[in-house]
């Protein structure tokens, strides 16, 4: 490690955990989700890049699919990351929030900033990830990157049979609205805390934090951190990634 990347004694440490125990149901039949290639490269390895690729994060925690722990562990190995960033790998739970918590469970007790980071972000540029870290820093106890919304959301009461039609409820007003992505980025502390108290099933880290109590600080996310969830998303990140090449190419 060159003096230049090594921490100074008194900034906290920081690790990502990635959550990458899902199926992918929503993505059609196949491999889990994170072990899809993307330009030739599994889902997963793009995300640990990702995380890697900020100076500040030292230890990647990769939650893996059951049964994929081993094939996870020979895919990190295969393919180059940087030196200065270590790696675990824990198998995952029945839903995102168990898988997030076992990672937790795994981490070393020197890491103060948690990020969680979904494998299927795996396209997230490193600013984003720089700028959750520096707000946690800074002393936010949760970080989230998020977006206004392009489509008016409509509450409605949902209709017992997918697909029929459903009353809408209300209309919140889009401009007070955002879309959240991920990294997530927590004082580690309060996102272990939040874990052990909250037990209603939430879709984010965030909000168990805010169940807690504790203020959530929202930073400008960015398009290209969109989650890989249907079909037409491969297109597109296949598309971002086709973009990359082409512009590291001049
Ligand atoms: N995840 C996880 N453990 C679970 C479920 C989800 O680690 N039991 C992870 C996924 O691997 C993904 C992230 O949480 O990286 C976000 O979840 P989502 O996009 O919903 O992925 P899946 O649950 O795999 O997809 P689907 O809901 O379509 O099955
Ligand atoms: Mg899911």
């Amino acid at each position: 490690m060159s003096d230049e990347s090594r921490p100074s004694p008194t900034e906290a440490r920081t690790a990502a955990v990635i959550p990458a125990a899902g199926r992918g149901v929503r993505l059609g039949p196949g491999a889990p989700k994170a072990l899809r290639a993307l330009g030739g490269t599994p889902m997963l390895i793009h995300a640990v890049r990702a995380m890697a690729a900020s100076r500040a994060v030292s230890l990647v925690v990769v939650v893996a699919p059951p049964d994929g722990a081993a094939e996870v562990k020979s895919l990190l190995d295969a393919h180059a990351l940087p030196e200065r960033t270590d790696f675990l790998v824990v198998t995952g739970g029945d839903s995102r929030q168990e898988s997030v918590r076992l990672g937790l469970d795994a981490l070393p007790p020197d890491y103060d900033i948690v990020l969680v980071h979904d494998a299927a972000r795996p396209l997230v540029p490193v600013d984003t990830v720089d700028a959750v870290i520096e707000a946690v820093r800074d002393g936010a106890p949760a970080v989230v990157p998020a977006l206004p919304l392009a489509d008016t959301v409509k509450e409605v009461e949902p209709a017992p049979v997918a697909g029929d039609p459903e009353p809408v409820v209300a209309t919140p007003v889009r401009a007070r609205l955002r879309a959240v992505q991920t990294p997530q980025g927590f004082d580690r502390a309060t996102l272990v805390r939040a874990h052990e108290e909250v037990t209603e099933d939430v879709t984010d880290d965030a909000s168990m934090v805010e169940r807690l109590g504790n203020t959530v600080l929202l930073v400008p996310g960015h398009e290209e951190a969109f989650k890989v969830t249907r079909p037409l998303d491969l297109v597109l990140a296949e598309a971002v990634l086709a973009r990359r090449r082409l512009n590291d190419g001049f």
